[in-house]
């Protein structure tokens, strides 16, 4: 059991499957007293059967694009366990299609849930955060870095959760409270099953082979080690790394770069 996490409070967004899921199992296994939520609350039960009851968990039924779920879901963790110091804003989805046929309401919905999520959790959590000197972290994405296309809606989302978390953490330089943001590579889950495709549909298949992708398991424990040693940022594979710095020297050799990859998945919306 890691010290560290030992009777912390942690606050995870969406953790009935992928990333988060992960993130809070790692946690209860350290110690720490857990609190999750997701829209789909049946799922959520499912994911946390083995600690379903237990008394350093909370499940909480919440929509993060909506404001007064985010404030019920961090009020239900205060009047549990009377304080807070993690927050993980993980709850997002993602989308495939080109721009030119987007119907317009799949980036709002990108936005509401993957930027508004992490803004309106962060804005109830923070007065707590700030009273443990705790930690307030975002999962964006190298999609946050460099506008991915096929994929406006989400870099556009993952840009601003970077920006807010950038000013915010500046704002709080003199608070000793801890802010980071993590970018994950491309990591085995139900991600691109639900990404929305033109017409707002889920896309209900994967792209990838998922099981030759990090596992969320791995990518949590690096997630946890960054928060332990309080890291501004974290990118997670070296392919992320290389494509954060070859895209700021080089940016117009990596429109083309980039375009080549994404157009040679299967059923690449563009090519
Ligand atoms: N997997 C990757 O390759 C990858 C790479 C880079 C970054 N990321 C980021 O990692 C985070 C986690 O994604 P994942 O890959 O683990 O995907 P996932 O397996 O699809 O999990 C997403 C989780 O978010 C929840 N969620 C979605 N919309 C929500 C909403 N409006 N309110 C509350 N919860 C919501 C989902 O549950 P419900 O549907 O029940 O709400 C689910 O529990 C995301 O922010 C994603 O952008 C993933």
């Amino acid at each position: 059991m890691d010290y560290f996490f030992k009777n912390k409070m942690i606050a995870i967004t969406g953790a009935s499957s992928g990333i988060g899921k992960a993130l809070a199992l790692a946690a209860l296994e350290k110690g720490a007293n857990v609190a999750v939520c997701a829209r789909n609350f049946e799922k959520l039960q499912n994911a946390f059967s083995q600690d379903k009851g237990a008394d350093r968990l909370l499940l909480f039924k919440a929509d993060v694009s909506k404001a007064e779920d985010c404030k019920s879901f961090i009020d239900a963790i205060l009047s549990k366990w009377g304080s807070l110091d993690i927050l993980i804003n993980n709850a997002g989805i993602s989308m495939r299609a080109m721009f030119a046929d987007l119907d317009l309401n799949v980036l709002k919905n990108l936005m509401d849930i993957n930027f508004w999520g992490t803004v309106y959790t962060t804005k109830f959590a923070l007065p707590f955060i700030q009273k443990s000197k705790g930690s307030i972290v975002g999962i964006s994405s190298i999609a946050g870095y460099r506008g991915l296309p096929g994929r406006t809606g989400y870099s556009s989302s993952k840009f601003a959760v970077q920006g807010f978390l950038e000013a915010l953490r500046t704002e709080l330089r003199k608070e000793g409270v801890h802010v980071m943001w993590a970018a994950p590579g491309f990591t085995a889950s139900n991600i691109r099953n639900t990404a929305l495709a033109a017409d707002g549909n889920a896309q209900k298949e994967t792209p990838l082979e998922e099981d030759k992708l990090m596992s969320a398991e791995q990518c949590a424990e690096i997630i946890l080690k960054g928060i332990e040693k309080r890291k501004r940022t974290l990118i997670m594979t070296l392919q992320g790394k290389a494509t954060v710095w070859m895209n700021k020297l080089f940016p117009k050799w990596m429109d083309k770069m980039v375009f080549n990859h994404f157009a040679k998945e299967p059923g690449s919306p563009f090519n």
